[in-house]
């Protein structure tokens, strides 16, 4: 029930399970194209694990209480599925977005990113612009870590953010501490008030992933257990970075050639 302080060795440990969480997705990027079923991008990263990178797809089987094992190695979130969809063998369209979540397990430590994708050229602008906003409230996010900063500054950021933009943010799923265990305290909300929450303290360790949809924040679950989809059918995208509190900031620690640069300039701002 407390919040792990990582250690210089669990520091170092956390830095490769994130490259290497990131790296799953560079490689699996240039499959990401319309016709390619979700069972199919599995498969190429479930290989991509075990075969070349030697690390364990920390999703399957994973039971948290309440639920059946995790089927598949990835998660893959598609149009109106907020997070937690499971790979099938429905082809992606041109124009359908598409979130990928990997979290590997390396010497017994956690890495964990997402990415959403555009697939083809048809992608409409509303749904690009919802992409876009949701990869800033991330980066907003991530900008507010520091020592001496509060948790509650992360979520008033984002949730800000998303709301100018007339989204809304998922508040029954949220960013975690990580390290040995996949799930650990504290949870990282993506709404709130500056100033409230526990302070940050250099050697903790947490995602950010805000879940942001273009409608209404309402989620219900599929009859899979698994999947959490949109109530209203909008849109929801999702972007999430493992990140280290420093001594003077914060570090990325999910990233590789492939990773995106963060914002030159806020698309609302
Ligand atoms: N990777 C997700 C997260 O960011 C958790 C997925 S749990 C799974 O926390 F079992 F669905 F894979
Ligand atoms: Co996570
Ligand atoms: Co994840």
């Amino acid at each position: 029930m407390t919040i792990v302080i990582k250690t210089s060795e669990d520091i170092a440990k956390m830095r490769i399970a994130g490259r290497l969480a990131s790296e799953v997705l560079d490689y699996i990027t240039p499959h990401v194209v319309p016709g390619v079923t979700t069972e199919a991008l599995d498969k190429l990263c479930a290989d991509y694990m075990r075969d070349v990178q030697g690390t364990i797809a920390a999703p399957l089987n994973y039971c948290p209480p309440g639920y059946t094992p995790y089927p598949k190695s990835i998660c893959t979130s598609v149009n109106n599925v907020i997070c937690h969809g499971i790979p099938n063998d429905k082809p992606l369209k041109n124009g359908d977005i598409v979130n990928l979540d990997i979290t590997v397990i390396k010497d017994g430590y956690h890495g964990d990113t997402s990415r959403t994708f555009l697939i083809g050229d048809k992608v409409l602008p509303h749904a690009k612009r919802l992409v876009q906003v949701t990869y800033d409230c991330m980066w907003l996010g991530i900008d507010q870590v520091k020592p001496g900063a509060h948790l509650g500054d992360i979520g008033a950021a984002i949730q800000k953010y998303a709301e100018k933009a007339g989204f809304s943010v998922v508040r029954e799923f949220c960013g975690h501490g990580i390290g040995q265990v996949f799930h650990e305290e504290p949870q990282v909300v993506h709404y709130g008030k500056a100033g409230t929450g526990i302070e940050l303290v250099p050697g903790m360790i947490f995602t950010i992933e805000p879940m942001i949809n273009a409608g209404k924040r309402e989620l219900k679950a599929q009859p899979d257990g698994w999947t959490i989809v949109t109530k209203d059918r909008s849109l929801s995208a999702q972007w999430e970075h493992t990140i280290l509190v420093t001594e003077t900031g914060y570090e990325v620690l999910t990233v590789s050639a492939g990773t995106p640069p963060r914002p030159e300039r806020y698309l609302l701002d």
